[in-house]
């Protein structure tokens, strides 16, 4: 037994392979860099849900299909109270989630992959005191959800650059959310107590809560000069740099790659990236100094930090929109746990003290 579950095969599965000896992700039969840059998310949408739902409709159609769920899950937050106070963001997309009723079929789970969009839109707004923007269902989501936060209209670049986060973090074999979301979905709870149960796990800084941290992080630094013994001081102290290591990957995660590249797209004097260049460079070098038995890498979230704040998303906001991408993930993996039929129960050794039984 390892207490981490690390190499422990819980699942068979047809929606995502990770080999992180290669540093490749394969979705569905695609790789990553075939994806990402090249897919609207509607499109991975398809991909994933393809043959768990009878109904499912073509892309087009599940284009449509989201722009008007966004819009019966914004009517329905305007129903029932808004947005709820003293929560932070995450907290909050969760509380809201928790208010859709639980179901099996396409119409929950199209509602549940438009909802962190509109609910994440209404949070960010509802901190700085402003009104939410109801959707436009005629717009793509990636489009729509940028001008539901901003209230302005997003470029077609900036829109594809969300459609490639989207894409690349749409799902990632069996990650400690997915696998959560599959034991919830394994009871038959329903598609809505999965992807809130994926959130819930996604939302650790171990996990998906490290982005903020790692703006955090580059704004302690300030500037290239800085980079060293800032890194130092924090290794020194005990503490993780966030956006390094992972699980799985031994080389450099390949969603890095891709969302640095969509990071160019939309910031061609470099500004940011300079900096972020340098602690990358700087953190692999010591990392490798101190820890030269373990492969520690930069991981998705390093850049995913970089482009969440080119596209005008606030540090608070960043693990929602990890989540409006990873619900497609939880919903085929609850799908396919479901079709399974197979209830996940694990077992553990007891190592606690035993009863005393009186001679
Ligand atoms: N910074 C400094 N040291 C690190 C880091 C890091 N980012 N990551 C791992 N290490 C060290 C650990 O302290 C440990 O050292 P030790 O052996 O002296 O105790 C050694 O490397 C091995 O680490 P593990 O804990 O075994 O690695 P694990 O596989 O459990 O952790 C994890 C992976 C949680 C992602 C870790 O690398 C980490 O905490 N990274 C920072 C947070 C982060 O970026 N999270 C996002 C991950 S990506 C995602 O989930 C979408």
């Amino acid at each position: 037994m390892t207490e981490g579950l690390e190499g422990v095969i819980a699942a068979r599965t047809i929606l995502s392979d990770v080999d992180g000896d290669a540093g490749r992700l394969v979705i569905r039969g695609y790789s990553l860099d075939q994806l990402a840059g090249r897919t609207r998310f509607a499109a991975a949408a398809h991909l994933l849900l393809d043959g768990f739902f009878e109904d499912l409709p073509d892309v087009v159609g599940l284009e449509a299909r989201l722009g008007l769920a966004r819009a019966a899950v914004f009517a329905r937050i305007m129903s029932t109270g808004g947005v709820p106070t003293g929560l932070n963001a995450v907290e909050s997309v969760r509380a809201l989630l928790a208010r859709l009723p639980d179901g099996d079929d396409l119409h929950t789970a199209v509602t549940l992959l438009s909802a962190p969009a509109v609910f994440t839109a209404a949070v960010a707004r509802n901190r700085n005191g402003l009104e939410p923007i109801r959707p436009d269902p005629a717009l793509d989501h990636a489009a729509d959800t940028l001008r539901m936060v901003r209230g302005v209209t997003a470029s077609p670049a900036e829109a594809a650059a969300l459609d490639t986060y989207l894409v690349t973090v749409c799902d990632h074999g069996l990650n400690a959310s997915t696998f959560a979301a599959r034991v919830t979905a394994s009871t038959l709870a329903g598609l809505t107590s999965a992807v809130l149960t994926g959130l819930s796990t996604l939302k650790g800084p171990l996990h998906g809560g490290a982005p903020g941290p790692v703006i955090e992080m580059l704004n302690a630094i300030g500037e290239v000069a800085n980079v060293r013994p800032w890194i130092e001081q924090a290794l020194a102290r005990g503490d993780r740099l966030m956006g390094f290591g992972h699980r799985i990957y031994r080389v450099r995660d390949p969603r890095a790659d891709a969302l640095k590249r969509a990071v160019r797209t939309l910031t061609p004097d470099a500004g940011r990236l300079v900096l972020a260049e340098a602690v990358e460079q700087a953190a692999l070098a010591i990392l490798r100094e101190r820890k030269p038995n373990r492969s520690l890498q930069t991981n998705v979230e390093f850049y995913t930090a970089l482009l969440l704040e080119a596209l005008g998303f606030a540090p608070d906001d960043f693990t929602c929109v990890f989540a409006m991408g990873r619900t497609l993930g939880w919903l085929a993996h609850a799908r396919e746990q479901v079709a399974s039929g197979r209830l996940i129960r694990p077992a553990s050794t007891y190592v606690g003290p035993v009863p005393q039984i009186a001679a």
